[in-house]
């Protein structure tokens, strides 16, 4: 896959994108990414991509022709990009469903606005707006990488152990279930019993549960359009009757 980030300034992202999973993930090929700088598109020499808006007010916008060159270059990109995306907080939530349909793409395009972002005209140049939460950032640099990175870890092989991702949170519609490592106790605290076990089943089971439990608590809209079974019904329904089904009793009382 490749995905193609245009920013002005690519410094913030290029750093990023030596270290960690993501670094070794376009190292070993999975993934190409290419940078690249908005200021080519200036057309001028002091490589300014912003004027003042109309109606006056606050603030610089980035012009819809240096969006449109922008664009223009990476149609013609071989292969052209299946989805042109302006990050900006007016648009589409981010979600792990966008995240899995733009990691089936073999090419995706990211637009980082900067200032007060880009002409409004430019919107109707890319195939959707993006934001990546109800909160404005300086730049759409950040927002690129969170699609990156979200984007990178579900390709195959980008995860060092490939089930890793099959269990996370919004994958199977429900919040990730609590994890624990070593020490067994700390300050009091202890990890619940059956995980010790070595029951395969009772820790699967203890598992489901306790991620409907905080799906239920934390997120309850998800479990509308979560995957469930008659046995999934069934400990929701035994969840909401239990008044302690609160977030503060311990996980390792309910077995
Ligand atoms: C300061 S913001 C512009 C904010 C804009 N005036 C507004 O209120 O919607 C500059 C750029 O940062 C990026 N950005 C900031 N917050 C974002 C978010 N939550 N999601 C996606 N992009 C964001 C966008 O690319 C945007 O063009």
């Amino acid at each position: 896959m490749r995905i193609t980030i245009y920013t002005l300034f690519p410094q913030l992202v290029l750093p990023y994108l030596d270290e960690a999973l993501l670094g070794r993930a376009i190292d070993r090929g999975l993934l190409q990414v290419e940078v690249r700088d908005l200021r080519r598109f200036a057309g001028n020499r002091t490589g300014r991509v912003d004027d003042a808006p109309y109606g006056g007010g606050a603030g610089m916008v980035i012009r819809v022709d240096v969006a449109a060159a922008a664009l223009r270059e990476a149609v013609a990109d071989d292969p052209p990009p299946d989805e042109t995306v302006l990050l900006s907080p007016a648009g589409q939530p981010l979600d792990q469903r966008m995240v899995e349909h733009f990691a089936g793409l073999d090419h995706l395009v990211l637009l980082s606005g900067r200032y007060e972002g880009f002409d409004a005209r430019a919107e109707a140049l890319v195939t959707r707006e993006v934001s990546i939460g109800d909160f404005v950032l300086m730049g759409g640099e950040l927002p690129a990488l969170t699609v990156l990175e979200a984007v990178a870890r579900l390709l195959p092989g980008a995860l060092g152990d490939e089930d890793s991702h099959r269990q996370d949170s919004f994958t199977t519609g429900l919040l990730d279930y609590p994890e624990y490592t070593r020490p067994p106790t700390f300050e009091g605290a202890e990890v619940p019993e059956v995980l010790r076990s070595g029951h395969h089943g009772h820790v699967e089971r203890w598992r489901r549960r306790e991620a409907l439990r905080r799906t239920l608590q934390r997120h309850p809209d998800l479990l509308a359009r979560a995957e469930l079974d008659d046995r999934d019904r069934a400990l929701l329904d035994e969840l909401r009757a239990d008044d302690d089904g609160d977030e503060d009793a311990s996980p390792a009382d309910d077995r």
